[in-house]
């Protein structure tokens, strides 16, 4: 799609003036000049700044691809903005009793990165379609801490460019579908008090308290949305969500449930205790703030061993977070990087491993990717001494995410991100929270949340004494 820009009288930037005309351009960095994510074709640029350099390359710079954070407007500006669907695997399930629900229901998560919504005819227990879009609080940073920084005094905006997409949606399925008459809300503590339009900056602050503790409703345009609770401030309602859909209190199993999203958040059920616990791993496996990184979609390379396997076998774009982890355990065990993740002298020159013409991963990239890495096993390590238990005692465990079918358990256990004794007891189960906030919708959910919360112990990581070695050691390959 062709825009046209013209300059205001208070000179901005381009990202500014996008967002301010209603464009969701992707800054993970906030807009910092860091990240090279808000690149976009100029078709009459003027400037280069050294942050363009930085981060695009000759052949970019010659077709008019700059930062649009750091692009001045001084002039008229006629730019090029590509516009593409996002794919999310997510396979719905509806659990079989649908007595107790009648007509429409819609459950939605809402991702740090991305947002999913199901809409299901509960008289016929039939699923009616699920649609996807990238969360807009994404052009505000990446993260949740990026967004808690972002909301402190722009908390109204984070609220609005969240609620408009999901009530333009619903609003979309009523003039189709006549009626819609329940709507259950997932997402981590930070989305979910987003969109109830709730201070957040407890949540970065000592003693990180957190206000959604019970389930609420919140009238948005005539519709009554009801918002599932969290466990603690970096615990949310997609993970109370996901020990639903993996029913951790009907079962007396030892089982962990890893979400290997941006905020790595876990639960681990033992004995009837539930200990659950976020790491900081950062948007590396949602695909992003990589130099190749781009979410799961057609052209994404979810698998490397020597050759791209590409998502609907098309053009290689770029690297989501599948392919960042094969691509990893591919280079790791053909010696290609050494045990700290350095590569090997053969491409110290230029610090990139080529898996395409163009398409790269960085020493950099390794780095952001061994930290996530280790941020996760360190959760899980930690959680497995909190219960005083080995990894060979854990009986099933769940990974939940985008990445459905697309994701190796094996480059997982080779990178170390699991034990290697979870391989033949691991299991994919797609999006857990959405999954979880179906079931939610049809049982006695007061009761089973009740018990959850009753059950939880929330553990947190850095005050472990073992924290930083765990966190050292898994930094290794
Ligand atoms: S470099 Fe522009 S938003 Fe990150």
């Amino acid at each position: 799609m062709k825009i046209n820009i013209k300059p205001k009288t208070t000179p901005t930037n381009l990202l500014n003036q996008l967002r301010s005309l209603g464009y969701e351009i992707p800054a993970p960095c906030a807009g910092n000049g860091t990240c090279g994510k808000c690149h976009l074709k100029i078709l009459n640029p003027k400037v280069i700044t050294e942050a363009d350099k930085r981060h695009l390359s000759e052949k970019q710079l010659e077709e008019g691809y700059r930062l649009s954070c750091t692009y001045p407007v001084m002039e008229e500006t006629n730019l090029f903005l590509e516009t593409s669907k996002l794919e999310i695997i997510s396979d719905v399930h509806l659990p079989d009793n649908t007595a107790s629900l009648t007509g429409h229901a819609c459950a939605i998560d809402i991702g740090t990165t991305s947002v999913v919504m199901s809409f299901m005819d509960c008289d016929k227990n039939k699923l009616l379609k699920t649609i996807t879009f990238s969360n807009p609080q994404s052009s505000y940073g990446a993260d949740v801490i990026s967004r808690i920084t972002y909301a402190e005094n722009n908390l109204d905006i984070l609220v609005k460019v969240i609620r408009r997409p999901i009530s333009e949606a619903i609003q979309s399925f009523v003039l189709e579908y006549g009626t819609l008459n329940h709507i259950y809300v997932s997402g981590n503590t930070t989305m979910n008090q987003l969109f109830m339009g709730l201070s957040i900056s407890s949540l970065g602050l000592y003693p990180f308290d957190f206000q959604l503790k019970d389930l609420e409703h919140i009238d948005i345009d005539d519709f009554t949305y009801t918002v599932i609770p969290g466990l603690s401030a970096f615990v949310g309602g997609d993970i109370l969500s996901g020990i639903v859909e993996c029913d951790f209190i009907n079962t007396s199993d030892t089982s962990l449930l890893i979400d290997l999203g941006t905020n790595g958040e876990m639960a681990l059920s033992h004995k009837s205790k539930i200990y659950t616990t976020s790491t900081a791993a950062g948007p590396v496996f949602e695909g992003i703030s990589l130099s190749c990184g781009m979410q799961a979609k057609a052209g994404a390379i979810y698998d490397y061993d020597g050759n791209s396997h590409t998502i609907d076998k098309e053009e290689p774009k770029g690297i989501c977070g599948t392919g960042t982890i094969s691509t990893v355990a591919y280079l790791s065990k053909n010696g290609l990087i050494d045990a700290t993740g350095r590569f090997i002298d053969k491409f110290q020159d230029e610090d990139k491993y080529y898996l395409t013409d163009n398409i790269y991963i960085s020493q950099g990239d390794i780095r952001a990717i061994q930290t996530a890495k280790s941020a996760i096993r360190t959760g899980i390590e930690i959680l497995l001494d909190t219960a005083d238990i080995q990894a060979e005692d854990v009986k099933n465990i769940y990974i939940s995410g985008g990445f459905g079918k697309y994701v190796s358990l094996k480059a997982l256990c080779d990178i170390d991100i699991l034990p290697s004794t979870f391989l033949d007891k691991t299991r994919t189960i797609g999006n857990s929270s959405l999954n979880g906030a179906i079931k939610l919708m049809y049982t006695n959910n007061k009761k089973v949340i009740e018990e959850i919360i009753s059950r939880n112990q929330t553990v947190s990581l850095s005050d472990h004494p073992k924290f930083q070695d765990y966190f050292m050691d898994y930094m290794y390959f």
